[in-house]
């Protein structure tokens, strides 16, 4: 099936690692023009070359340097865009008790403006695609709170009411909001976790006996192409009636009915 996508101009927040990554290449094969940000320039530099390709260093709770990127991605292609996937982002492993106002605060600050500050800087732009879609990259966490994750699935269940929020108001302009709800992905988060953990396993030991901890029912952790699968088909044009709503990628997490 054509997906719609080809010479539409879609902008991805975090796209050099993970996640971001894979979608910024899934979209790259599906003839579309990328934008992406992240704030390490050697880590974006390591996306590679490609001539529908636009690359900028920002920090998405920076409102000013995301207008800049988002303009600059804009005027990089034509003057439009058609989508924005509200991705960057990282979680933080606190319980109640580890957690500081720091904490709360800067935590609560990464979920919003990271979803807030794009599509603010995006709107206009939005507004005038025939096709407009916005996904927001959230987590299971979401819906299904953890308490060694605290504040990350206070902050994820605030985003997930604000997309349902997003959605019901900028129909009206024409733009699609949805949500993909991420269970537990192989990315550098848990790269990162994993070399923390010091646990003296090997990183495919460690993640089997992860995915049999947290119950996940497919008994491994996502790939970051399955979760850009997903983002993809919603913001295709063929998606045209689905807004308002969360897609978990999450191989089966939890026995709750999510
Ligand atoms: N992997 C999982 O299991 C999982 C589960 C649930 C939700 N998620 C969410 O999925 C999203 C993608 O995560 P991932 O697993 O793909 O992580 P990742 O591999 O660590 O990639 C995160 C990306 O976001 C960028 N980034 C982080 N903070 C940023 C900021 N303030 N401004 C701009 N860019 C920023 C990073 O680049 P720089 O560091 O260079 O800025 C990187 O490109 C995140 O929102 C994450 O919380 C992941």
């Amino acid at each position: 099936m054509d997906l719609g996508l080809a010479d539409r101009t879609y902008v991805v927040t975090g796209g050099s690692s993970g996640v971001g990554l894979a979608t910024v290449r899934a979209l790259l094969d599906e003839g579309a023009n990328v934008a992406t940000c992240g704030r390490d320039a050697d880590r974006l530099a390591r996306i590679g070359e490609h001539d529908r390709l636009f690359t900028a260093t920002c920090d998405v709770r920076d409102a000013a340097a995301v207008r800049d990127f988002v303009e600059a991605s804009a005027e990089a292609f034509g003057g439009r865009l058609d989508g924005l996937v509200n991705n960057a982002g990282q979680s933080r492993m606190k319980r109640l008790d580890d957690t500081t106002e720091d904490d709360w605060r800067d935590e609560l600050e990464l979920k919003f403006a990271g979803v807030l500050n794009p599509l603010q800087a995006a709107r206009k732009h939005l507004g005038a695609s025939d096709a407009a879609s916005v996904v927001n990259v959230n987590a299971v966490l979401a819906k299904q709170p953890e308490p060694r994750l605290i504040t990350t699935s206070a902050a994820r269940a605030g985003i997930l009411n604000l997309s349902k929020s997003l959605a019901t108001e900028l129909a009206a302009d024409g733009i699609r909001v949805n949500s993909v709800c991420l269970g537990l992905v192989d990315t550098g988060q848990w790269t990162r976790r994993h070399a923390a953990a010091d646990s003296g396993l090997p990183y495919d030991d460690w993640q089997a006996e992860l995915a049999a901890d947290r119950g996940v029912a497919l008994g491994r952790l996502g790939r970051a192409e399955e979760v850009a699968y997903a983002i993809v088909a919603l913001l295709s044009p063929r998606a045209s009636y689905i807004t308002g709503t969360s897609i978990d990628v999450c191989g089966g997490v939890g026995r709750g009915i999510l």
